[in-house]
């Protein structure tokens, strides 16, 4: 399978052909990476001092624009930074909407936008516990937030000022990846999504799809001779370039960069052109049972 879809689009704000949109959602459904080496977001000219990776509070890695509220989580800022920082993730939020209701009109209406992300800290050398350490293979699932097979779609630009590429590791495909470690995976206890979601642990109920996700995702992380020998791609995104990809599919780690921006958005499975492609579906058939 082919990782890396190259597109040759330098405008967020298109115009696309039909055939070049068709082909996008393909790609992004079939576990491929979208990569426009042309399209950058360009910074203002007072927004350079925002290349610091001070602006982070010492606990987050990511400084996160809420949709819902419009305020930033994760950042240490005084009043001005605050106020230029969310500005230029605000613009950076429209900048992607406006690039994926163009080049994935088949989604309209059912896309949602969700949270935006500032990465100011240098990847390599930072050290965490395996299951939070983004430099090991992994599939996106969030513990506190269940999805309930909904799709993760996450748009990346590196504004890196320095010329540094964020390079990423790709690895094999969901089905594969997913075949070698359902086997181990534990079930969901009885009463534990009511017990988590009445503690406020997580934000609702946990299905049986998010207790997997969640397993696929530390087991393959915790496994040492799974992230020594799995086959991977390593793909480097130069400053100036923006990609795409379903990060609760495709297999990536996040290795070394400094200062990417990052719009997450939401779809319902029913919305895709090839809903059998999610990993709901997939696990469904794997386990023979319905995960929501
Ligand atoms: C990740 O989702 O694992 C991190 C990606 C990145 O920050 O480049
Ligand atoms: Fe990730």
């Amino acid at each position: 399978m082919q990782t890396v879809h190259q597109l040759d689009q330098d405008t967020w704000a298109g115009p696309f052909a039909a055939e070049t949109c068709r082909e996008a959602v393909a790609a992004l459904e079939r576990g491929g990476v979208l990569y426009l080496p042309q399209l950058a977001f360009v910074l203002e000219m007072r927004e350079r001092s925002l290349f610091s990776s001070n602006l982070s509070d010492s606990k987050a890695k990511n400084i996160t624009l809420d949709p819902a509220s419009g305020t930033l989580q994760g950042g240490d800022l005084d009043d001005a930074a605050d106020a230029l920082l969310r500005g230029m993730l605000q613009r950076f939020s429209d900048a992607a909407t406006q690039l994926a209701a163009g080049l994935l009109p088949d989604y309209a209406g059912r896309i949602e936008r969700a949270r935006t992300t500032y990465r100011p800290v240098e990847i390599a050398g930072r050290s965490y516990s395996p299951k939070k350490d983004d430099k090991l293979l992994h599939v996106d699932t969030f513990p506190s937030r269940p999805a309930r097979g909904r799709r993760i779609l996450r748009l990346f630009a590196n504004i890196n000022p320095a010329g540094q590429s964020r390079l990423w590791h790709v690895g094999e495909e969901f089905e594969a990846y997913a075949k070698r470690f359902l086997p181990g995976l534990r079930a969901q206890y009885p009463f534990e999504a009511a017990a988590l979601a009445l503690l406020g642990i997580t934000k609702g109920r946990r299905s049986a799809y998010d207790t997997l996700m969640l397993g696929l995702h530390d087991t393959g992380k915790l496994d040492a001779a799974y992230q020594k020998d799995a086959p991977f791609a390593a793909v480097a995104f130069p400053p100036g370039s923006t990609w795409l990809c379903y990060t609760d599919q495709v297999l990536h780690a996040a290795l070394e960069g400094q200062f990417a921006l990052e719009q997450t958005f939401h779809l319902d499975v029913a919305a895709m052109a090839e809903p059998a492609r999610s990993p709901l579906k997939v696990l469904e058939r794997m386990t023979g049972r319905a995960l929501v």
